[in-house]
């Protein structure tokens, strides 16, 4: 089969033919259709410290896709060849305290598809059937492929309670945009957005945020004050993984305001910890999505209208990944897709 693999330690991406993937047992066989590109994607491909240091080569890459069933091992429930299907991308162990406890978000043996293991920038792909979710609410296969960074922006958008609150999202990137239209769909009062790409904010005008603003034009405060708000932001999502935007975003909470931060930064830096103090702001750090809460929330805010059309801004066949990644890589655009579905007759 067809498949996109980090073949050598140096920049670049290859693809190249690959025995397919064999079932073992208790998993399930995926033909793939569509990929969404990641930014963890974008470190892979570009070989940084980060990638250097946790790749074993050679590496099929790829988490983020939707496909259709084409076999399951012998004893599995539930899922039917046929099916539609999404990803959880963290493998957990089962077997660690918070696994037995049913926090199997909180493994602290996580395994990641496409980066620890082979993943689904292929033809097929295997997965443990307790990975795999079952689209039994009807969604497009696009929609679909991006269910695992969906997830990322459910579960830090949940965090806390949002109902008439007013909501700080920084950073509009695929996840920061989607964020935004689920804060705004569950009825939070504002949602205000910030990024200094024009593009990424136009975007969010398209998803109905009270307020896209340019950082690198406006201040937060400036903001604040054209939205008509009289005190600070009840609820921050922190989406960009920069240090100015986590310190901005502190300096306009309001007191007891509370901050889930998913956004990786690249290195260690300062924050005025004495604002969290004396204003007692929560932050909580998010990672990855609830197994499988946040993909019940998913799949439940799709059937009731939550519209991410918007936030899927290109696509491109798998056989133009260069283009395609060249483009996630810009900055400028949603989620970039990469279709599968021509590569081989389908199940
Ligand atoms: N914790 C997790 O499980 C998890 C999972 C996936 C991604 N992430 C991280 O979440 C973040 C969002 O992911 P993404 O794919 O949307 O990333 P992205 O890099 O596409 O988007 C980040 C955006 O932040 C903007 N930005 C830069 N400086 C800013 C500032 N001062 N204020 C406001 N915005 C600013 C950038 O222009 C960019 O559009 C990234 O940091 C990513 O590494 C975390
Ligand atoms: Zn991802
Ligand atoms: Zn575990």
């Amino acid at each position: 089969m067809k498949a996109l693999v980090k073949q050598k330690a140096e920049p670049g991406l290859w693809l190249v033919d690959v025995p397919e993937p064999v079932v073992g047992p208790g998993e399930v066989k995926i033909r793939v259709l569509r990929t969404g590109i990641c930014g963890t994607d974008l470190h892979i491909r570009k070989y940084d410290d980060w990638a250097k240091s946790t790749l074993t080569l050679p590496l099929i890459v790829g988490h983020e896709f939707s496909g259709q069933v084409v076999e399951v091992a012998e004893g599995v429930e539930d899922i039917q060849v046929g099916d539609l299907v999404s990803g959880e991308g963290h493998i957990v162990c089962g077997k660690c305290r918070n696994c037995m406890a049913g926090r199997r978000h909180l493994c602290i043996n996580t395994v990641g598809l496409g980066v620890n293991r082979d993943g689904a920038f292929a033809e097929y792909v295997t997965l443990p059937a307790s990975n795999v979710w079952v689209h039994r609410i009807p969604v497009d296969p696009d929609i679909a492929a991006i269910f695992d960074p969906f997830g990322n922006a459910v579960h830090t958008a949940l965090s806390f309670p949002m109902v008439g609150e007013d909501v700080l999202v920084t950073g509009a990137g695929p996840i920061g945009l989607m964020a935004a239209a689920v804060a705004t769909h569950v009825g939070a009062r504002n949602v205000m957005i910030t990024d200094v790409s024009p593009e990424r904010l136009d975007l969010a005008g398209k998803l109905g945020v009270s307020l896209a603003l340019n950082v690198a034009q406006s201040s937060i405060a400036d903001g604040v004050k054209q939205l008509g708000m009289r005190e600070g932001f009840d609820v921050g999502l922190e989406m960009s993984g920069h240090p100015q935007a986590m310190r901005d975003m502190i300096a306009n909470m309001t007191h007891g305001g509370r901050i889930a931060m998913l956004g990786l930064p690249s290195e260690e830096f300062a924050i005025d910890w004495s604002t969290v103090v004396t204003s007692m702001i929560t932050i909580k750090g998010i990672y990855g999505r609830e197994m499988y809460e946040t993909w019940y929330n998913m799949s439940v805010l799709l059937e009731k209208g939550l519209d991410l059309s918007p936030v899927i801004t290109d696509r491109f066949s798998y056989r133009d990944f260069d283009a395609a990644f060249d483009t996630a890589a810009s900055g400028r655009t949603g989620k970039v897709i990469l279709d599968w579905s021509d590569a081989a007759p389908r199940a």
